[in-house]
């Protein structure tokens, strides 16, 4: 019923922002079937959904939604199991894993090699929901029950020691319901979070070797920004995404994910209690605000994914849309307040939880796909207040991008592309160009897969 409620008003409250302030030339998801930008990988364009609707079974009411009761661990296991295996297309779980680190290494270092133990991965999550303290909300985010599938992949199938994984968000706060499931399950992972107050939780600490720069000399302190220490020193990246709206940059995928892994000396905002210290974005939300940036201007977010030590290191990109959210926070009644997940209405969730995981090694693809769905569902209207993918084609096209900008953000050298972006046909069919033509498709492969169809 609360669910419900928030739905209602949310649907109320963000009509207007529905209408775009400035006129996106093209408009928002055109053109359609027309990709361009390289894509890479083991099968190159492809993303693949798997949606089980019994995984998520929360009345909307009671407890918490990550409560054991109501997402179900072995669903969620096997759903991370059928989403690595289709990005693949190997059905052995343990040779899926070892062709990633191998395509990845083949494509960084020219030499297809597997896993060494000892190196290290780094995976971002996005804990925006945290509101500062170390108390359980039920915000929409990142659940327990998909991050202990991962890890039990990556120790078990994969075959890497859990001190060598790190598992952070440098801006938030790791909650006690993730604490108490690593503490149980891996306690040797490395937890990492904003403040390092809780167990063994460590704080944050900017590496002062590592280098990131803007492409655009109007951000602050453009040369300033700083990389987690180990982030700057991971052999790889994983990034795990939430799958929502957001207020400013329209949706929160694999681009804005990297919000909260930088250092920026220019703002220290110690706003309320959120995050402290540096590690805060806030004076780059100008530079990705969809409602002030038209089609073929700079975005922030191409200089993050471009980054060298962030998407351009990372194994592959996952998104935790087990129980997707409208924003990160809701703040239109003037202070904050967590954003509860909300039902999806468009098909295939029919009025259901959105039930999905999404994996892709190409970052573009993901994202493409990602805002496809987002802003085709009635309850994320902010998917849908101004140019949301301008980031996807100055992205696509980093090589040349619309804006003219140099994306250089490593300062060694301008940007290749970073991969693919098309537009589904329509949300009916949700065809790519690759599921059009198998053989002559340039973009998209969407893999959709429904567990435990109704
Ligand atoms: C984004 O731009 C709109 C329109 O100018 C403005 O109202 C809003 O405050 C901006 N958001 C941020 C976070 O700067």
């Amino acid at each position: 019923m609360r669910a419900l409620l928030i739905s209602i008003f949310l649907i109320f409250c963000c009509l207007g922002f529905e209408v775009n302030s400035i006129v996106c030339d093209p408009p928002v998801g055109t053109p359609v079937n027309e990709p361009f930008g390289e894509s890479f990988g083991i099968n190159p364009g492809r993303v693949v959904w798997v949606l089980d609707r019994e995984a998520t079974k929360w009345d909307g009411i009671n407890g918490y939604w990550f409560d054991s009761d109501n997402l179900d661990q072995s669903r969620v296991d096997n759903m991370l199991d059928k989403a690595i295996r289709s990005l693949t297309g190997n059905d052995d779980i343990v040779e899926s894993w070892d062709m990633l680190f191998r395509d990845f290494n083949k494509r960084k270092h020219g030499k297809e090699n597997g896993y060494v133990p000892g190196q290290t991965i780094a995976m971002k999550i996005n804990l925006n929901g945290d509101f500062g303290y170390y108390e359980d909300n039920n915000g929409n985010e990142v659940s327990p029950q998909f991050l202990k599938s991962l890890m039990t992949h990556l120790t078990k199938y994969a075959g890497v020691a859990e001190k060598d994984l790190y598992v952070f968000d440098a801006s938030r706060l790791i909650m006690p319901h993730f604490q108490k499931m690593f503490e149980q399950y891996f306690p040797d992972i490395n937890l990492v979070d904003n403040k390092g107050g809780m167990g063994s939780v460590q704080r944050a600490q900017p590496d002062p070797t590592s280098y990131l720069q803007f492409s655009n000399t109007d951000v602050p302190a453009q040369k300033l920004t700083k990389l987690p220490t180990f982030v700057n020193q991971a052999d790889y990246m994983i990034e795990i995404d939430d799958f929502r709206g957001h207020d400013t940059a329209g949706i929160t995928l694999s681009g804005k994910n990297w919000f909260g892994s930088i250092y920026r000396p220019d703002v220290s905002c110690d706003f309320g209690t959120t995050s402290s210290g540096h590690w805060c974005p806030m004076s780059l939300h100008k530079f990705v605000n969809v409602t002030i940036r038209p089609m073929g201007s700079y975005n922030a977010l191409v200089d993050l994914m471009g980054h060298p030590k962030l998407t351009s290191n990372t194994l592959f990109i996952i998104s935790d849309a087990l129980y997707a959210g409208p924003t990160e926070f809701d703040h239109t009644s003037g202070y904050n307040v967590p954003s509860p997940p909300v039902t999806f209405e468009m098909e295939p969730f029919n009025n259901h939880w959105s039930s999905s995981i999404l994996i892709a090694q190409d970052p573009i693809a993901l994202d493409s796909v990602g805002l496809d769905i987002l802003r085709t569902e009635p309850h994320i209207p902010f998917a849908r207040i101004g140019c949301t993918d301008n980031y996807l084609h100055e992205g696509a096209l980093a090589n040349d991008p619309p804006s003219g900008t140099v994306y250089n953000p490593s300062g060694q050298g301008q940007l290749s592309s970073l991969g693919v972006h098309e537009h589904w046909n329509n949300a009916y069919e949700r065809k790519y160009t690759k599921n059009i033509d198998p053989v002559n498709g340039k973009g998209i492969e969407l893999v959709e897969i429904h567990l435990s169809d109704d």
